[in-house]
């Protein structure tokens, strides 16, 4: 973990990069080199060792940064070293790349622990964060807020406890809190909300969140909140069904978005919506061929109950568009499509404004949390027809999946300003900086562009 550095002994890591290693070998004592041999360091990201001080004591730890210091530089050292305080010796590097490297530290520190025997000391692995980057801290939360929300196992995590969450983080920051549920989401017109969510034991409901100063320019954030995906009545096989807590991964991506905004005190009225129901199978689940009519008035056959996620969003998105927000955002587990598209650990951005798009993109790269864009492709809107409805929320075709389901929230954010992430939420593989479990994904790149659009 992370902690602000408050002056106590620490182990101080003296960084050496593979471009280096060979140069600063030659310098080092015959004994040094001796065991530098034996370990054999090459500068290799996630290499360590100890090496003996003047008195022989193991006090010296060198560890490789691979070829320049950065994000995934000692992101593995957070689990690997022995328990302890550390501290890295960056003098020599400069601060975007310093930055980095205590970034890939605190989120390669990360563990889901709920479900565990509290963690012995062996657990507690300490990097001393220097004043000038607290920063890091920042960002550190609030992605943990977004991992352990998509790691908590959806008993303990129905659309209820996705409420108190979001009232948690409400009260945190002095925001407005309102949630309108179950029968109450009919009578105020948000019916794809109430009819997907409606066959669970947990009632649906729209999560808002308000914060921030009403002269401000106002940001709308809209996230996927399908606490389990069943897939309804068109039930999913089981290895599908396997991973679908996750499915209220966009729900926790604003919800740390949020978090990250209000913590550093961006100059923007936010507003966050989160739908949050289950998919769940019941008597009175809705079925393929029904018909909702959406808050905005378009009517939708339903082709597939497991194309729950549009719907949900499209009234959500609907009531943000309202406001004439500067921009929307909305973060959804959305499409298997997008996976197959771009795999795992790739999300797919698709917006109306190629400003965004660059702006995004741009970020995302400096930032190690790449995203990719992929177009709206007009023609493929006939996919979307209905034979008795405005529109279907599953084309019969399977292809380009990922863009049909875009094409479709599109027609709901009437050419605002609007930016959709269909990200998969998780890591199924372990990097360094990125343990297996739940992810944020794009997160980091969306807030650097909107505290440079919006900041102060
Ligand atoms: N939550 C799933 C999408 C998903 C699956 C995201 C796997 C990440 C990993 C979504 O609700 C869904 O089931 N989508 C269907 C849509 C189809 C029925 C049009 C899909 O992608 O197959
Ligand atoms: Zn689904
Ligand atoms: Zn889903």
């Amino acid at each position: 973990m992370l902690i602000p550095d408050d002056q106590r002994d620490a182990v101080a890591i003296e960084l050496v990069t593979k471009t280096e290693h060979s140069d600063w070998q030659e310098q080092q004592s015959a004994q040094t080199r001796i065991w530098l041999d034996r370990a054999q360091f090459k500068g290799r990201a996630g290499q360590f060792v100890f090496l003996p001080d003047e008195a022989g004591a193991p006090n010296r730890l060198i560890a490789g940064v691979g070829d320049t210091l950065g994000f995934e530089s000692v992101a593995d050292l957070a689990k690997a070293l022995p328990p302890g305080d550390y501290r890295l010796e960056t003098e020599r590097f400069d601060d975007a790349a310093v930055y980095a490297a205590h970034l890939g530290w605190g989120l390669g520190a990360y563990r889901f622990d709920e479900y565990r025997k509290a963690p012995g000391p062996d657990a507690a692995r300490s990097l001393l964060v220097p004043e000038g980057l607290k920063a890091v801290l920042d960002e550190v939360a609030s992605v943990s807020i977004t991992r352990d929300l998509v790691n908590r196992p959806t008993e303990d995590l129905l659309p209820h406890d996705l409420e108190s969450e979001a009232r948690k983080l409400a009260i945190a920051f002095d925001a407005d809190f309102e949630c309108i549920v179950g029968d109450d989401l009919l009578r105020a017109g948000f019916a794809t909300i109430h009819t997907v969510g409606r066959a669970s034991v947990s009632a649906p409901r729209l999560i808002d969140i308000r914060w921030g100063e009403p002269d401000h320019p106002h940001v709308a954030l809209v996230g996927k909140g399908v606490c389990f995906d069943s897939g309804g009545l068109d039930i999913k096989p089981a290895n599908g069904m396997r991973q679908m807590k996750k499915d209220m991964g966009g729900a926790a991506h604003v919800l740390g978005l949020a978090n990250l905004i209000m913590r550093r005190k961006l100059p923007v009225r936010l507003r966050v919506l989160v739908p949050a129901v289950e998919n769940a199978i019941s008597a009175n689940a809705y079925r393929p061929g029904d018909v909702i009519r959406t808050y905005k008035g378009t009517t939708v056959e339903i082709d597939n109950t497991d194309a729950e996620g549009r719907l949900i969003l499209c009234d959500a998105l609907t009531l943000a568009v309202e406001e004439e927000p500067e921009i929307i955002v909305d973060f959804a587990t959305l499409t298997g499509a997008a996976r197959s598209a771009l795999g795992t650990e790739l999300p797919a951005m698709f917006t109306n404004r190629d400003d965004i798009a660059t702006g995004i993109s741009a970020a995302g790269e400096a930032l190690d949390d790449p995203v990719w864009r992929m177009p709206l492709h007009a023609p493929y809107r006939k996919m979307l027809t209905s034979p008795i409805a405005d529109l279907t929320n599953a084309p019969s075709s399977p292809y380009g999946g990922a863009i049909t389901a875009a094409l479709y929230l599109e027609h709901f954010v009437d050419e605002k300003p609007w930016v959709h992430f269909d990200i998969m939420a998780m890591n199924i593989r372990h990097r360094p900086g990125h343990p297996v479990g739940g992810e944020a994904m794009g997160l980091r790149a969306v807030f650097d562009f909107l505290a440079g659009r919006f900041g102060a």
